[in-house]
């Protein structure tokens, strides 16, 4: 008999064909998330669970009677209450290493975007601002020989930094442990302390997961560290940025810029942040192109087919549930 699980809101394609091939599907294939009491209902009966990070896996979703595994399509897992999944032994897998070079492509759009002032020119130009060309019109800074400060020299950090060679860049970075010598040697970068990183950058970006010691990393006092000229760029989660404390930095210019893909409530903004020229805002897309996402759906899928098929899933973030299993 087929294992019947649930997909909790669309996901591209050929991940929900494989799906189908080997399991019972119950799919949300509306793109709004289901929430708690929707998730909980239609879990009844289910032996998984592919989600998303708009879903809030939280111990009452877990308690779902028979839930084995759920297979999270992102390589954060925030949204998870994993200790939860880990105590009532539910499986729980991510995405990681398919997104990497998407979302350091990425942070480098809006890196680039927020020093040239690309958004901002932009909004110029289509509300027929534009009445020729002047020589002081719309001055960015440059990014080539300048440095840059990594908060995180993880799979996705490294992957900004190989993109830095290009520029000439400085690279500094800091991390909650120390990188190996090797991945320094190959990042190009400099293991500093974080005030040192912040004190020294052009550019400051973030590359950390979401943990409570990443909480509000860098707000007020972190943001009177910056180089007044500095650009701080955001593509891992929001809450790691104290998001009012940056919105009054960026209206008091003392930071010049930021490039933000994540928000401390997604989707709401703090109050303020969407009228700065000085923010270029995006909804959440580093790692959005078809390519990746279809392969961070597969991936979640041959997770969650390998764990109800009894096999170790190659991508668990909690192994200790794994070997606990085992060990039972
Ligand atoms: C992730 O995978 O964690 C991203 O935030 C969404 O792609």
């Amino acid at each position: 008999m087929k294992p019947k699980i649930l997909i909790s809101r669309v996901i591209p394609e050929p991940a929900v064909e494989l799906l189908r091939r080997h399991c019972e599907v119950d799919y949300n294939s509306g793109d709004r998330p289901l929430g708690r009491a929707g998730l909980v209902r239609r879990l009844k009966g289910k032996r998984g669970l592919v989600c998303l990070l708009t879903d809030d896996i939280d111990d009452a979703v877990l308690a779902s009677p028979g839930l084995e595994m759920a297979a999270n399509v992102a390589v954060g897992f925030n949204n998870v209450d994993v200790a939860a999944a880990t105590r009532r032994g539910v499986l729980i897998s991510n995405t990681p290493g398919v997104l990497t070079e998407t979302t350091a492509d990425f942070a480098w759009t809006l890196l680039l975007a927020a020093a040239r002032r690309v958004g901002e020119a932009e909004r110029f130009l289509r509300a027929g601002k534009y009445k020729g060309w002047g020589i002081l019109m719309l001055l960015g800074v440059d990014v080539h020989g300048k440095t840059l400060g990594l908060v995180g020299l993880g799979r996705i950090g490294q992957a900004v930094a190989r993109r830095a060679r290009g520029f000439g860049m400085r690279l500094l970075y800091t991390d909650l442990s120390r990188a190996t010598p090797e991945a320094e040697k190959e990042a190009g970068a400099e293991f500093v302390p974080l005030e040192r990183l912040l004190k020294d950058s052009d550019f400051v970006s973030l590359h950390v997961p979401l943990l409570e010691s990443t909480r509000h990393m860098i707000g007020e006092r972190q943001f009177a560290m910056m180089k007044p000229t500095a650009v701080l760029v955001n593509t891992s989660r929001g809450p790691v940025v104290d998001e009012a404390a940056l919105v009054r930095a960026l209206k008091a210019r003392r930071i010049a810029g930021a490039g933000l893909d994540v928000y401390e409530r997604e989707p709401k903004l703090s109050p303020g942040l969407a009228k700065l020229e000085n923010a270029v805002l995006a909804p959440h897309i580093a790692s959005a192109t078809v390519e990746t996402r279809t392969k961070m759906a597969m991936m979640a899928a041959e997770n969650l087919l390998a764990g109800l098929n009894g096999q170790r899933p190659p991508n668990l973030a909690n192994p200790e549930c794994w070997d606990a299993r085992a060990k039972a």
